[in-house]
């Protein structure tokens, strides 16, 4: 075999591995039905805001190549899947990539080779749907080739952890595979955290990101009241987390955001829901909390302007920063949208602006950043701060605009009200 990896999916969560394990040495190939995507990353552009084109440039001089042609499976010694596993209509998980991209393997599948999957799913995808599409051929999981899942840990943004000081964990069919799998990452990851098996490693994914979408809910409901009784939350939890041991801090914001914290934990509900007939409780009222905070945000800025003695009804309203979180570029699931959709079917004027993004689609529309962020500020009846990326001058913000609407505790001052 003449190729180490085959990464079937060079999104944000493919490419970052791909990236990794070519620094680490390995021959890497990326595969992807988009032709788009893999004429850029051959052109040596990227489409993701972790990797810049110089990371691309580099990892084609390294011997990356990107192709739509499937058959490059065959020649593969691990193949790891990362496509995406959206909602379907109904709530519950699309697997579509997953079983196309699994689909694709199964006809080129070789004996030895070495399947992971690391799209985030709901817990005995690995072992119901996965291994059953690549054992139609006639080779089996764990006697013929190596099985395993293993959940992608990617915080996009995050300057201090990425793919190698993130601990992997690995969960395989059998313990061979856990070991196929484990002596894999070890070659470009720090630390392999092996779990009993796929379903245990599938569940560790949801039980991190429900555990978060839960600790934002309870902060954005604490919000709400705290407001009421004229408790300043940011400075309880800056208290709170002065302690050592058994506390996490978790902010309140206009909601939550990204392909992962609002999605993932749906898969589990929707999972005990068909399976066991029974609902999960806690991810069910954490999704109507955290829904519920654009609309919350709605009326707060009416508020401001109320006691102003004006009506959201033709106020300029500037919203700063768009995407769901702090320093990239990705809008996906921003709670951004909902909120200037609401304003404006209340009849505000609506503005903004984001150092990352040059044009936002607001349902049919593109709306334009605004050119000059001073005299933008200089012209809203509010300024809300939806996103604090780092770029943003606060105190200069804080000082120009007339009112200053702050989802993130960043700001204080007599025109500042804080969510
Ligand atoms: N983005 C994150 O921060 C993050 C973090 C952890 C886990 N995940 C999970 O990782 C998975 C991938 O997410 P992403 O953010 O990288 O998605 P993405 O949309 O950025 O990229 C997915 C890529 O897969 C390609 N693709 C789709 N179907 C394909 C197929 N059948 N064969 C080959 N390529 C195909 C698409 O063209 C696209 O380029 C999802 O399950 C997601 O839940 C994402």
């Amino acid at each position: 075999m003449t190729r180490d990896l085959v990464v079937i999916g060079l999104g944000y969560v493919g490419l970052p591995l791909a990236q990794e394990a070519s620094r680490a040495g390995l021959a890497v190939t990326g595969l992807d039905v988009s032709a788009g995507v893999v004429d850029g990353l051959n052109a040596g552009r990227s489409h993701v805001d972790d990797l810049s084109d110089a990371d691309i440039s580099e990892m084609l001089e390294r011997g990356f190549t990107a192709t739509t042609d499937a058959s490059v499976i065959a020649d593969a010694h691990a193949v790891v899947i990362c496509v995406p596993t959206p909602l379907t209509p109904e709530g519950g998980p699309d697997l579509g990539a997953v079983l196309g991209a699994t689909r694709a393997i199964g006809e080129h599948l070789q004996p030895g080779q070495l399947i992971v999957l690391e799209s985030t799913t709901y817990p005995g995808t690995t072992d119901d749907e996965v291994r059953p599409v690549l054992e139609a051929g006639g080779l089996a999981a764990g006697r013929d080739f190596h099985l395993a899942f293993s959940p992608e840990r990617i915080d996009p943004g995050n300057p201090e952890f990425g793919m190698r000081n993130t601990p992997k964990v690995v969960g395989g069919h059998t313990e061979a595979c856990t070991d196929a799998a484990a002596d894999f990452y070890s070659r470009f990851v720090d630390t392999v955290v092996r779990a009993r098996g796929t379903r245990e490693a599938e569940m560790a994914k949801l039980l991190e990101n429900t555990y978060r979408h839960i600790n934002i809910a309870l902060v954005n409901e604490m919000a709400r009241f705290c407001y009421e009784l004229d408790i300043d939350l940011w400075d309880v939890i800056a208290a709170a987390k002065s302690k050592p041991f058994g506390f996490q801090a978790f902010y309140p914001g206009p909601g939550v955001g990204g392909h992962c914290i609002p999605i993932d934990p749906n898969y589990l509900s929707y999972q005990v829901q068909a399976k066991l007939g029974y609902p999960f409780r806690f991810v069910e009222l954490a999704q109507e909390i955290n829904a519920g905070m654009p609309s919350y945000v709605v009326r707060r800025i009416q508020d401001v302007l109320n006691d102003q003695g004006k009506a959201l009804r033709g106020s300029r309203i500037l919203l700063l920063g768009v995407t769901y979180k702090p320093d990239i570029a990705d809008q996906r699931e921003s709670p951004a949208k909902p909120i200037a959709g609401e304003l404006r079917d209340k009849g505000a004027q609506v503005e903004f602006h984001d150092p990352h993004v040059v044009s936002w689609r607001l349902g049919a529309e593109s709306l334009a950043c605004v050119d000059d962020l001073d005299s933008a500020l200089d012209g809203a009846d509010v300024v809300v701060l939806l996103q604090n990326h780092s770029d943003y001058d606060l105190p200069s913000i804080t000082a120009r605009a007339a009112c200053l609407f702050d989802t993130r505790g960043a700001t204080s001052g007599p025109k500042v009200v804080r969510l």
